[in-house]
Protein backbone atom coordinates (compact mmCIF):
# COMPACT_ATOMS: atom_id res chain seq x y z
CA UNK A 1 0.00 0.00 0.00
CA UNK A 2 1.20 3.50 -0.41
CA UNK A 3 -0.74 7.52 0.55
CA UNK A 4 -1.88 8.98 -2.76
CA UNK A 5 -4.34 11.86 -3.35
CA UNK A 6 -7.12 10.05 -5.12
CA UNK A 7 -10.22 12.16 -7.29
CA UNK A 8 -12.74 9.88 -8.07
CA UNK A 9 -16.02 10.80 -9.69
CA UNK A 10 -19.29 9.10 -10.09
CA UNK A 11 -22.77 9.55 -9.04
CA UNK A 12 -21.82 10.64 -5.98
CA UNK A 13 -20.26 13.71 -7.47
CA UNK A 14 -16.88 14.67 -7.33
CA UNK A 15 -14.45 13.80 -4.42
CA UNK A 16 -10.72 14.55 -3.33
CA UNK A 17 -8.81 12.98 -0.41
CA UNK A 18 -5.63 11.28 0.41
CA UNK A 19 -5.97 7.45 1.13
CA UNK A 20 -3.89 4.59 0.74
CA UNK A 21 -3.87 2.70 -2.17
CA UNK A 22 -2.52 -1.00 -3.27
CA UNK A 23 -0.03 -1.04 -5.24
CA UNK A 24 -1.42 -3.86 -7.49
CA UNK A 25 -3.90 -0.57 -8.96
CA UNK A 26 -1.36 1.65 -10.64
CA UNK A 27 -1.55 1.39 -14.25
CA UNK A 28 1.11 -0.32 -16.93
CA UNK A 29 4.49 1.56 -17.24
CA UNK A 30 8.21 0.60 -17.40
CA UNK A 31 9.43 2.28 -14.29
CA UNK A 32 8.32 2.10 -10.59
CA UNK A 33 8.77 5.60 -8.85
CA UNK A 34 8.94 7.20 -5.73
CA UNK A 35 8.07 10.35 -5.79
CA UNK A 36 9.93 12.76 -2.72
CA UNK A 37 7.98 16.18 -3.91
CA UNK A 38 5.12 16.97 -6.46
CA UNK A 39 3.76 20.51 -7.41
CA UNK A 40 0.54 22.33 -8.15
CA UNK A 41 0.71 23.72 -11.44
CA UNK A 42 -2.57 25.67 -13.05
CA UNK A 43 -3.22 22.27 -14.67
CA UNK A 44 -3.02 19.92 -11.33
CA UNK A 45 -4.93 23.34 -9.73
CA UNK A 46 -7.95 22.67 -12.30
CA UNK A 47 -7.99 19.15 -11.54
CA UNK A 48 -8.00 18.87 -8.09
CA UNK A 49 -10.99 21.60 -8.05
CA UNK A 50 -12.62 19.78 -10.44
CA UNK A 51 -12.78 22.96 -12.25
CA UNK A 52 -12.29 22.15 -16.39
CA UNK A 53 -12.21 18.68 -17.53
CA UNK A 54 -8.39 17.84 -17.05
CA UNK A 55 -9.05 14.06 -15.53
CA UNK A 56 -9.77 11.56 -18.67
CA UNK A 57 -9.83 8.91 -16.39
CA UNK A 58 -11.69 8.21 -13.22
CA UNK A 59 -10.50 7.31 -9.69
CA UNK A 60 -7.29 9.47 -10.85
CA UNK A 61 -4.30 9.95 -9.18
CA UNK A 62 -3.36 13.49 -9.73
CA UNK A 63 0.45 15.27 -10.57
CA UNK A 64 1.37 15.88 -13.68
CA UNK A 65 4.81 16.50 -12.30
CA UNK A 66 7.38 14.58 -9.80
CA UNK A 67 11.09 14.18 -8.95
CA UNK A 68 12.44 11.67 -6.80
CA UNK A 69 14.31 8.09 -6.67
CA UNK A 70 13.42 4.97 -9.04
CA UNK A 71 12.77 1.94 -7.51
CA UNK A 72 11.77 -0.90 -10.37
CA UNK A 73 13.23 -0.65 -14.11
CA UNK A 74 12.60 -2.86 -17.43
CA UNK A 75 14.17 0.27 -19.23
CA UNK A 76 17.24 0.31 -20.81
CA UNK A 77 18.05 3.98 -19.60
CA UNK A 78 16.97 3.65 -15.88
CA UNK A 79 17.56 1.52 -13.10
CA UNK A 80 16.95 1.19 -9.10
CA UNK A 81 18.26 4.41 -7.40
CA UNK A 82 18.39 6.56 -9.84
CA UNK A 83 17.00 10.46 -9.86
CA UNK A 84 14.34 11.74 -12.26
CA UNK A 85 12.26 14.41 -13.09
CA UNK A 86 8.96 14.24 -14.89
CA UNK A 87 6.56 16.56 -16.48
CA UNK A 88 3.70 16.23 -18.59
CA UNK A 89 2.81 13.43 -20.65
CA UNK A 90 -0.74 13.39 -19.81
CA UNK A 91 0.35 11.77 -16.55
CA UNK A 92 -2.01 13.50 -13.82
CA UNK A 93 -5.10 12.93 -17.13
CA UNK A 94 -5.02 10.15 -18.58
CA UNK A 95 -2.16 8.01 -16.24
CA UNK A 96 -1.81 7.76 -12.96
CA UNK A 97 0.17 11.04 -11.69
CA UNK A 98 2.81 11.72 -8.98
CA UNK A 99 0.88 13.41 -6.08
CA UNK A 100 1.65 9.93 -4.71
CA UNK A 101 4.28 7.51 -2.72
CA UNK A 102 4.72 5.47 -6.05
CA UNK A 103 3.76 6.42 -9.64
CA UNK A 104 4.69 3.89 -12.93
CA UNK A 105 5.57 5.66 -15.13
CA UNK A 106 7.25 5.18 -18.91
CA UNK A 107 11.02 5.55 -19.04
CA UNK A 108 10.71 7.83 -22.16
CA UNK A 109 9.07 10.37 -20.29
CA UNK A 110 11.74 10.93 -17.55
CA UNK A 111 14.49 12.95 -17.63
CA UNK A 112 17.73 12.83 -15.44
CA UNK A 113 17.48 15.11 -12.63
CA UNK A 114 20.04 17.34 -13.15
CA UNK A 115 22.97 17.41 -10.68
CA UNK A 116 22.15 21.54 -9.94
CA UNK A 117 19.03 20.41 -8.59
CA UNK A 118 17.60 18.30 -5.49
CA UNK A 119 13.68 16.57 -6.23
CA UNK A 120 12.19 19.62 -4.23
CA UNK A 121 14.38 22.25 -6.47
CA UNK A 122 13.29 20.29 -9.35
CA UNK A 123 9.50 20.51 -8.45
CA UNK A 124 10.30 24.37 -7.33
CA UNK A 125 10.94 24.59 -10.82
CA UNK A 126 7.89 21.74 -12.72
CA UNK A 127 6.13 22.18 -15.67
CA UNK A 128 5.56 25.72 -14.64
CA UNK A 129 9.18 26.51 -15.10
CA UNK A 130 10.26 24.30 -17.16
CA UNK A 131 7.59 26.17 -19.47
CA UNK A 132 8.84 29.48 -18.93
CA UNK A 133 12.16 28.26 -19.82
CA UNK A 134 11.08 26.72 -23.59
CA UNK A 135 9.42 30.33 -23.43
CA UNK A 136 12.88 31.71 -23.24
CA UNK A 137 14.62 29.30 -25.40
CA UNK A 138 11.82 30.40 -28.00
CA UNK A 139 12.37 34.14 -27.88
CA UNK A 140 16.22 33.13 -28.00
CA UNK A 141 15.29 30.71 -31.66
CA UNK A 142 13.61 33.91 -32.77
CA UNK A 143 16.66 36.12 -32.42
CA UNK A 144 16.08 38.06 -28.83
CA UNK A 145 19.30 39.05 -27.38
CA UNK A 146 20.22 41.36 -24.00
CA UNK A 147 19.98 44.90 -24.62
CA UNK A 148 16.88 44.45 -27.57
CA UNK A 149 14.77 46.40 -25.17
CA UNK A 150 12.07 45.60 -22.72
CA UNK A 151 10.57 41.90 -22.42
CA UNK A 152 6.95 41.80 -21.21
CA UNK A 153 5.62 38.87 -18.63
CA UNK A 154 2.20 38.83 -18.06
CA UNK A 155 0.43 36.17 -15.33
CA UNK A 156 3.93 37.82 -13.51
CA UNK A 157 3.43 36.68 -9.89
CA UNK A 158 2.47 33.04 -11.28
CA UNK A 159 4.87 30.21 -11.62
CA UNK A 160 5.31 30.81 -15.60
CA UNK A 161 5.84 34.33 -14.60
CA UNK A 162 8.09 34.04 -11.61
CA UNK A 163 10.88 31.88 -13.10
CA UNK A 164 10.52 33.88 -16.51
CA UNK A 165 11.47 36.98 -14.90
CA UNK A 166 14.39 35.54 -12.91
CA UNK A 167 15.37 33.23 -15.95
CA UNK A 168 15.08 36.69 -18.12
CA UNK A 169 16.69 39.03 -15.88
CA UNK A 170 19.75 36.86 -14.98
CA UNK A 171 20.17 36.75 -19.02
CA UNK A 172 20.86 40.77 -19.30
CA UNK A 173 17.21 41.59 -20.47
CA UNK A 174 14.98 44.40 -18.99
CA UNK A 175 12.47 42.84 -17.68
CA UNK A 176 8.95 44.09 -17.42
CA UNK A 177 6.08 42.34 -15.03
CA UNK A 178 2.67 42.82 -15.44
CA UNK A 179 0.43 41.75 -12.48
CA UNK A 180 -2.63 41.92 -10.85
CA UNK A 181 -1.08 41.74 -7.62
CA UNK A 182 0.35 45.16 -6.07
CA UNK A 183 1.20 42.74 -2.91
CA UNK A 184 3.34 41.34 -4.85
CA UNK A 185 5.51 44.39 -6.36
CA UNK A 186 8.65 43.55 -4.06
CA UNK A 187 8.72 40.23 -4.73
CA UNK A 188 8.41 40.52 -8.91
CA UNK A 189 11.17 43.10 -8.27
CA UNK A 190 13.79 40.66 -6.21
CA UNK A 191 13.34 37.93 -9.03
CA UNK A 192 14.54 41.25 -11.44
CA UNK A 193 11.89 42.84 -12.74
CA UNK A 194 12.81 46.36 -13.31
CA UNK A 195 9.12 47.60 -13.62
CA UNK A 196 6.01 46.29 -12.67
CA UNK A 197 2.91 47.03 -14.16
CA UNK A 198 -1.08 46.99 -13.51
CA UNK A 199 -2.25 43.78 -15.64
CA UNK A 200 -5.48 45.39 -15.89
CA UNK A 201 -3.52 47.99 -18.79
CA UNK A 202 -3.40 45.26 -20.77
CA UNK A 203 -6.79 42.91 -20.07
CA UNK A 204 -9.21 44.88 -21.90
CA UNK A 205 -10.29 45.08 -25.83
CA UNK A 206 -7.72 47.47 -27.64
CA UNK A 207 -6.51 48.73 -30.89
CA UNK A 208 -5.09 46.62 -33.08
CA UNK A 209 -1.99 48.35 -33.56
CA UNK A 210 -0.80 50.28 -30.33
CA UNK A 211 2.69 52.65 -29.71
CA UNK A 212 5.60 49.65 -30.12
CA UNK A 213 6.97 48.92 -26.79
CA UNK A 214 7.74 45.37 -26.35
CA UNK A 215 11.14 43.78 -28.01
CA UNK A 216 9.54 40.22 -26.72
CA UNK A 217 6.95 39.07 -24.31
CA UNK A 218 6.27 35.60 -22.39
CA UNK A 219 2.38 35.11 -22.52
CA UNK A 220 1.24 33.33 -19.89
CA UNK A 221 -2.52 34.98 -19.90
CA UNK A 222 -4.28 34.40 -23.53
CA UNK A 223 -7.28 36.53 -24.39
CA UNK A 224 -7.10 40.34 -24.69
CA UNK A 225 -3.86 40.52 -22.83
CA UNK A 226 -1.96 38.29 -25.61
CA UNK A 227 -3.95 40.43 -28.28
CA UNK A 228 -2.75 43.74 -26.74
CA UNK A 229 0.87 42.31 -26.04
CA UNK A 230 1.07 41.68 -30.04
CA UNK A 231 -0.39 45.08 -30.94
CA UNK A 232 2.87 46.43 -28.28
CA UNK A 233 5.80 44.70 -29.55
CA UNK A 234 7.64 46.23 -31.30
CA UNK A 235 9.02 45.92 -35.21
CA UNK A 236 10.21 42.04 -35.34
CA UNK A 237 9.34 41.06 -32.04
CA UNK A 238 8.23 37.77 -30.72
CA UNK A 239 5.67 36.74 -28.08
CA UNK A 240 5.99 33.56 -27.17
CA UNK A 241 2.03 32.43 -25.84
CA UNK A 242 2.29 29.40 -23.50
CA UNK A 243 -1.10 29.88 -21.27
CA UNK A 244 -4.89 31.06 -20.65
CA UNK A 245 -5.23 32.53 -17.15
CA UNK A 246 -7.73 35.06 -18.81
CA UNK A 247 -8.96 33.04 -21.48
CA UNK A 248 -8.67 30.39 -23.80
CA UNK A 249 -9.70 33.38 -26.87
CA UNK A 250 -7.81 35.65 -29.21
CA UNK A 251 -9.49 38.12 -29.86
CA UNK A 252 -6.63 40.03 -32.14
CA UNK A 253 -5.94 40.75 -35.71
CA UNK A 254 -3.12 40.12 -38.20
CA UNK A 255 -1.58 43.26 -37.88
CA UNK A 256 1.03 42.81 -35.82
CA UNK A 257 2.29 40.25 -38.36
CA UNK A 258 2.13 41.60 -41.20
CA UNK A 259 3.12 45.24 -40.72
CA UNK A 260 5.43 44.80 -38.34
CA UNK A 261 6.98 41.26 -38.73
CA UNK A 262 5.80 40.19 -35.52
CA UNK A 263 6.30 36.94 -34.52
CA UNK A 264 3.72 34.60 -32.27
CA UNK A 265 5.37 30.98 -30.94
CA UNK A 266 3.75 28.51 -29.49
CA UNK A 267 4.62 26.96 -26.32
CA UNK A 268 3.48 23.32 -25.36
CA UNK A 269 5.37 21.52 -22.47
CA UNK A 270 3.03 17.98 -22.48
CA UNK A 271 4.24 16.68 -25.77
CA UNK A 272 7.44 18.38 -26.30
CA UNK A 273 10.24 16.34 -27.57
CA UNK A 274 12.97 14.47 -25.38
CA UNK A 275 15.70 16.46 -26.69
CA UNK A 276 13.73 20.15 -26.49
CA UNK A 277 13.15 18.84 -22.55
CA UNK A 278 16.78 17.89 -21.86
CA UNK A 279 17.96 21.45 -23.42
CA UNK A 280 15.36 23.34 -21.24
CA UNK A 281 16.29 21.59 -18.10
CA UNK A 282 20.37 22.11 -18.79
CA UNK A 283 19.36 25.75 -19.14
CA UNK A 284 17.29 26.10 -15.97
CA UNK A 285 20.54 24.33 -14.70
CA UNK A 286 22.51 27.01 -15.99
CA UNK A 287 20.70 30.41 -15.63
CA UNK A 288 18.17 30.19 -12.78
CA UNK A 289 19.55 31.23 -9.55
CA UNK A 290 18.51 28.61 -6.70
CA UNK A 291 18.28 31.39 -4.23
CA UNK A 292 15.53 33.04 -6.30
CA UNK A 293 14.26 29.74 -7.07
CA UNK A 294 13.90 29.63 -3.32
CA UNK A 295 12.07 32.87 -2.23
CA UNK A 296 9.08 31.28 -5.21
CA UNK A 297 8.32 28.31 -2.74
CA UNK A 298 5.73 28.01 -0.52
CA UNK A 299 6.21 23.73 0.87
CA UNK A 300 3.00 22.16 2.04
CA UNK A 301 2.34 18.26 2.90
CA UNK A 302 0.37 16.06 0.56
CA UNK A 303 -2.73 16.72 3.19
CA UNK A 304 -3.14 20.14 2.21
CA UNK A 305 -3.23 20.08 -1.82
CA UNK A 306 -6.86 20.31 -2.29
CA UNK A 307 -7.18 23.50 -0.22
CA UNK A 308 -3.80 25.03 -1.73
CA UNK A 309 -5.77 24.11 -4.52
CA UNK A 310 -8.44 26.13 -4.38
CA UNK A 311 -5.99 29.24 -3.75
CA UNK A 312 -4.42 28.39 -6.68
CA UNK A 313 -7.31 28.86 -9.05
CA UNK A 314 -8.30 31.75 -7.05
CA UNK A 315 -5.29 33.67 -7.90
CA UNK A 316 -4.50 33.75 -4.22
CA UNK A 317 -1.40 32.13 -4.45
CA UNK A 318 2.52 33.72 -5.34
CA UNK A 319 4.96 31.86 -7.15
CA UNK A 320 5.27 27.76 -6.48
CA UNK A 321 3.72 25.56 -4.50
CA UNK A 322 5.71 22.67 -3.41
CA UNK A 323 4.13 19.18 -2.06
CA UNK A 324 6.19 17.20 0.07
CA UNK A 325 5.23 13.50 -0.71
N1 LIG B 1 1.63 25.54 -22.70
C1 LIG B 1 2.00 24.77 -21.71
O1 LIG B 1 2.54 23.68 -21.90
C2 LIG B 1 1.79 25.26 -20.31
C3 LIG B 1 2.61 24.83 -19.28
C4 LIG B 1 2.43 25.39 -18.00
C5 LIG B 1 1.42 26.32 -17.81
N2 LIG B 1 0.63 26.66 -18.84
C6 LIG B 1 -0.42 27.68 -18.66
O2 LIG B 1 0.21 28.90 -18.28
C7 LIG B 1 -0.64 29.62 -17.41
C8 LIG B 1 0.12 29.95 -16.13
O3 LIG B 1 0.42 28.74 -15.43
P1 LIG B 1 1.01 28.82 -13.95
O4 LIG B 1 1.33 27.43 -13.53
O5 LIG B 1 2.04 29.89 -13.90
O6 LIG B 1 -0.30 29.32 -13.17
P2 LIG B 1 -0.39 30.22 -11.85
O7 LIG B 1 0.77 29.98 -10.97
O8 LIG B 1 -1.77 30.04 -11.33
O9 LIG B 1 -0.24 31.70 -12.43
C9 LIG B 1 -1.19 32.30 -13.25
C10 LIG B 1 -1.10 33.81 -13.07
O10 LIG B 1 -1.88 34.43 -14.08
C11 LIG B 1 -2.42 35.65 -13.57
N3 LIG B 1 -3.87 35.60 -13.74
C12 LIG B 1 -4.75 34.79 -13.11
N4 LIG B 1 -6.00 35.04 -13.52
C13 LIG B 1 -5.91 36.04 -14.44
C14 LIG B 1 -6.86 36.75 -15.22
N5 LIG B 1 -8.16 36.50 -15.14
N6 LIG B 1 -6.41 37.71 -16.04
C15 LIG B 1 -5.10 37.97 -16.14
N7 LIG B 1 -4.15 37.35 -15.41
C16 LIG B 1 -4.56 36.38 -14.58
C17 LIG B 1 -2.02 35.73 -12.09
O11 LIG B 1 -0.84 36.52 -12.00
P3 LIG B 1 -0.87 38.04 -11.46
O12 LIG B 1 -1.74 38.00 -10.22
O13 LIG B 1 0.55 38.36 -11.19
O14 LIG B 1 -1.50 38.85 -12.55
C18 LIG B 1 -1.68 34.29 -11.76
O15 LIG B 1 -0.75 34.23 -10.70
C19 LIG B 1 -1.87 28.74 -17.20
O16 LIG B 1 -2.89 29.15 -18.09
C20 LIG B 1 -1.40 27.35 -17.57
O17 LIG B 1 -2.44 26.54 -18.02
C21 LIG B 1 0.78 26.15 -20.08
Amino acid sequence: MFKALLLAKDEAGFRAGVTQVDEARLPPGEVLVEPAFSTLNFKDGLALTNKSPVVRVWPMVPGIDGAGTVLESSHPDWKPGDRFVHNGWGVGETHWGCLAQRARLEGDWLVRLPAAFTPRQAMAIGTAGYTAMLCVLALERHGLAPGAGEVLVTGASGGVGSVAIALLARLGHRVVAASGKPQSADYLKALGASAVIDRAELAAAGKPLQKERWAAVVDAVGSHTLANALAQTRYGGVVAACGLAQGMDLPASVAPFILRGVTLAGIDSVMAPRPLRGEAWSRLARDLDPALLETMVEEIPLEDAVTAAARLMAGQVQGRIVVRI
